[in-house]
């Protein structure tokens, strides 16, 4: 990946206050994987070299492992109650990634299918099963401050769950 890619240019997908959910270290998450969306799209449009391709393919497939990975614990030691369905979409994104990534690797452009499919996937999301999980948390634990209000999360809550992963 080259530093051009971080250029300001023409988006697919657009980080918005909405997409906040008041947890510091999922939302920088999400921008890393809207950024790395964003960088797809750029291959697609220049139609770069495959290495390129691959490269930031597999940059998203492992953000995007170490995001769930963060996510999946959250909701463990928070005693979530639909882990389960949550861990499947998960494993949709990751198995949608890997797929491209073994096309791609047999030479195939990449897929507007594909930039369709994380761009739709990533916002819903978001906006619908994380907002789940960390509402529910929130009225559970009473520990994390709202995305919307200046109010700052409570530290004590994040120390507690770094004891537990
Ligand atoms: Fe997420
Ligand atoms: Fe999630």
């Amino acid at each position: 990946m080259t530093t051009s890619l971080r250029q300001p240019r023409h988006s697919v997908v657009d980080w918005s206050d909405a997409h906040a959910l008041g947890l510091e270290e999922i939302d920088a998450q999400h921008r890393l994987l809207f950024d790395l969306i964003n960088d797809l799209w750029h291959h697609l449009v220049r139609r770069s070299a495959r290495t390129d391709v691959q490269a930031t393919l597999t940059a998203l497939e492992r953000c995007a492992l170490s995001h769930f990975a963060t996510e999946e614990t959250f909701m463990r030691v928070t005693g979530y109650p639909h882990l389960a369905a949550h861990m499947a979409e998960h494993a949709d994104f990751v198995d949608r990634i890997g797929r491209e990534k073994t096309a791609v690797m047999r030479d195939q452009p990449l897929s507007f299918d594909l930039l369709s499919y994380l761009k739709g996937w990533l916002s819903d999301h978001i906006l619908r099963a994380d907002a789940d999980f960390t509402r529910m948390a929130r009225i559970a634990h009473g520990a994390l401050a709202s995305p919307h209000t200046s109010e700052p999360p409570s530290p004590s809550f994040w120390q507690r769950l770094r004891g537990w992963w």
